[in-house]
């Protein structure tokens, strides 16, 4: 069967990695969580004091982008591929809200977007994939059959990520995940270099009052339209 190249974008929390999953799954194809690879960058910063509350050395990140491999590796239990820096798992590591603090000025630096971009590009080369993020459908796959933007209010997806970093063990209050899920809206709609913006060809989903079967049905729909 005909091959597509599935982009969805969105603000943070909209459900769009539990979509792309359930389609990728659904269709044979490879998943690619691209936030997942800027989570990946932000870590290494993180370890090689080069990001901080205090601090965060541009040029040192800049000139260590070389030092930076990251990679998927499928995990048959858990059904997606976890993401790997330098050959070490840290799926778990980068979940932490406080990766999500940094992130946003992160991914703003356009010598980190060039790099990742390239990246996100050759894993999709053959098609076959869906990958969700910010910028999938403008900058990384223009040409993509389909796209999608995802949305939901700023409490239903605060509520989303809080409950995420609850049943995963972590200690945080529901103002500091709402503060964030805004705080990363903003940067990564109001970054000169590649902003958050719905391409013109995509379709906005809704999905503040959708079940997630209802959500996968009405998107699966729109998958079958292309193929
Ligand atoms: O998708 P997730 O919330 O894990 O993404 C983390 C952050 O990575 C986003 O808030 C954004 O700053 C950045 N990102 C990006 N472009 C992408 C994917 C993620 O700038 N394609």
């Amino acid at each position: 069967m005909n091959k597509i190249t599935i982009a969805i974008d969105g603000f943070s929390s909209t459900g769009k990695s539990t979509v792309a999953k359930q389609l990728a799954k659904h269709l044979g194809y490879i998943y690619v969580d691209s936030g997942a690879m800027y989570r990946a960058v932000t870590w290494f910063a993180m370890q090689n004091n080069i990001i901080s509350k205090e601090h965060f050395y541009i040029d040192k990140l800049i000139s260590n982008l070389h030092n930076i491999t990251i990679s998927f590796i499928f995990n048959d239990s858990l059904g997606f591929a976890e993401v790997y820096l330098n050959g070490k798992n840290i799926e778990k590591q980068i979940r932490t809200l406080e990766v999500s603090s940094f992130v946003s000025q992160i991914a703003e630096i356009s010598e980190v977007r060039e790099l990742l971009v390239k990246q996100q590009q050759k894993l999709g080369e053959k098609k076959g994939i869906v990958m969700d993020g910010r910028d999938i459908g403008t900058v990384v796959f223009p040409k993509a059959e389909l796209k999608l933007f995802m949305t939901a209010s700023p409490e239903t997806r605060a509520t989303r990520r809080f409950n995420e970093l609850i049943s995963r063990g972590d200690k945080v209050n529901f103002e500091e995940v709402l503060h964030n899920v805004q705080e990363r809206d903003y940067i990564d709609s109001h970054r000169e270099d590649s902003p958050l913006i719905k391409a013109e060809d995509a379709i906005e989903i809704d999905n503040s009052t959708l079940t997630l079967d209802q959500q996968f049905q009405k998107i699966l729909q729109l998958v079958e339209s292309k193929l």
